[in-house]
Order: C-alpha cells, then sequence, then structure tokens
C-alpha cells in the first residue's frame, strides 16, 4: 500500500534552514511506497485567521489547498524555526486556519487535516540550541490536534553553517538523526494505513 507525506516549513524565507531540513527528512523516506509532497506557506499566502473573513468570504484559496494536501495525506514532516521560544506565527495561523471546518464538505469530521495522521517535527537555528524550545509547543500543538508525534526528533545547533552546499548536513550524527524523523514517520503512516 502506498501513503503520501507531506513537508510543511515554518518559514516562508526562501533560503530556509527549515527547507533544507526537510528535504534530508523527507528523501530518506521517499520510496516506491511512499509518495512525497511540499507546501510552501510563501506560496499558499494565507492570511492572518480572522473569523470574520471566514464568515463573509470563507475558506482562502491557500487555506483550502492546504486543507486538501493534508486530507490525502498519511503523515506529515514540519520543521519550524523557533521565533522567541516558540513556533512561528506563519505555521500557528496555518494551522488554526486547518483546524477549521469548511462549510463545503459538511460531512468531513472534526479536525478532518490533522486527527490520527503521523508527524514529526525538526528544527535549526543559528543559536546553540537548535530550536528544541519551539519543537516542545510544537508537539504540545499537534498531540492536541489529535496527531501521533514521534518520539524521535532533531534540533541542529548553528544551522547557518550546517549544510554541505549540496542540501546534505556536515555532521553525519545529525544528518542520520534528522534521516530517523523522516523514516519513522513514514514507518508510522504505514503500519497505520495498514490496519
Ligand atoms: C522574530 C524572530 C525571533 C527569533 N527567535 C529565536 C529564538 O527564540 N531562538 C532561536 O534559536 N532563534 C531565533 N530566531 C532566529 C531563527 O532561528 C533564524 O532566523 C532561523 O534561520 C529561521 O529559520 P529559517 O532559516 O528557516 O527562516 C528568531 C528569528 C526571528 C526573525
Amino acid at each position: 500500500m502506498s501513503i503520501r507525506l507531506l513537508g510543511i516549513a515554518g518559514s516562508t524565507r526562501r533560503e530556509s534552514l527549515h527547507k533544507r531540513l526537510l528535504h534530508v527528512a523527507l528523501r530518506a523516506a521517499e520510496s516506491e511506497d511512499v509518495r512525497i509532497e511540499h507546501l510552501d506557506l510563501r506560496e499558499l499566502d494565507i492570511p492572518l485567521y480572522d473569523s470574520d473573513l471566514e464568515g463573509e468570504e470563507g475558506m482562502p484559496e491557500g487555506v483550502s489547498r492546504l486543507r486538501e494536501a493534508l486530507k490525502s495525506s498519511d503523515g506529515v514532516v514540519i520543521a519550524s524555526p523557533e521565533y522567541n521560544g516558540s513556533l512561528t506565527a506563519v505555521l500557528k495561523n496555518a494551522i488554526d486556519w486547518t483546524s477549521r471546518p469548511d462549510p463545503r464538505f459538511p460531512d468531513d469530521p472534526a479536525l478532518v487535516a490533522w486527527r490520527g495522521k503521523v508527524a514529526g517535527i525538526l528544527s535549526a537555528s543559528p543559536g546553540g540550541l537548535g530550536g528544541i524550545r519551539g519543537l516542545v509547543h510544537l508537539r504540545a500543538i499537534l498531540s492536541h490536534i489529535g496527531m501521533v508525534v514521534v518520539p524521535q526528533q532533531a534540533a541542529i545547533p548553528s544551522g547557518h553553517k550546517a549544510f554541505h552546499e549540496n542540501g546534505s548536513i556536515l555532521d553525519p550524527n545529525q544528518h542520520a538523526q534528522v534521516e530517523s524523523v523522516g523514516r519513522a514517520v513514514a514507518e508510522l503512516a504505514a503500519k497505520l494505513a495498514a490496519d
């Protein structure tokens, strides 16, 4: 059985360290039976959540795209920067929008985009802690919306100096740690899909 994994970076920056992390993790997870998709929050251009806007205009197109991609995925790898000790506002905003029901799909169960799916989390930072404080919050939020977050995670310190030109991580142990997150998500998602 084939499964589908989605990669989301919590940064819109073009040269984002977190987009690089996702590529390492998801390349390791990819196989004949594991299809990979990346969605860039920069391209989705999601407005700030506003319940008046939601009531008057419905779900913005970027939110619908993300929600549908999540619905048809079995697992998600999220790499988010730590901003002031937490996840980024752009990522939290995307989670908030996609946690909402879409009136065009009245039969969707609550939290259909997220609940019951597998997640893996990653961070990197120019600082010495690699963004690990943000991962604590991210793990709690994803668990709150019903995801099964794998215990493996990676927080890469000195992230601005951590990558080779070819996208791999200089420190082989760190590279393997990031890969292990992608693989763990794929393995658990495949097991759950087979049940
Ligand atoms: C508003 C803001 C707050 C930040 N706060 C933290 C922080 O609390 N801890 C940390 O390690 N890095 C912090 N940083 C630095 C980010 O880790 C760094 O910019 C990182 O490269 C962002 O990831 P990206 O390359 O994927 O955009 C902060 C950056 C910004 C812009």
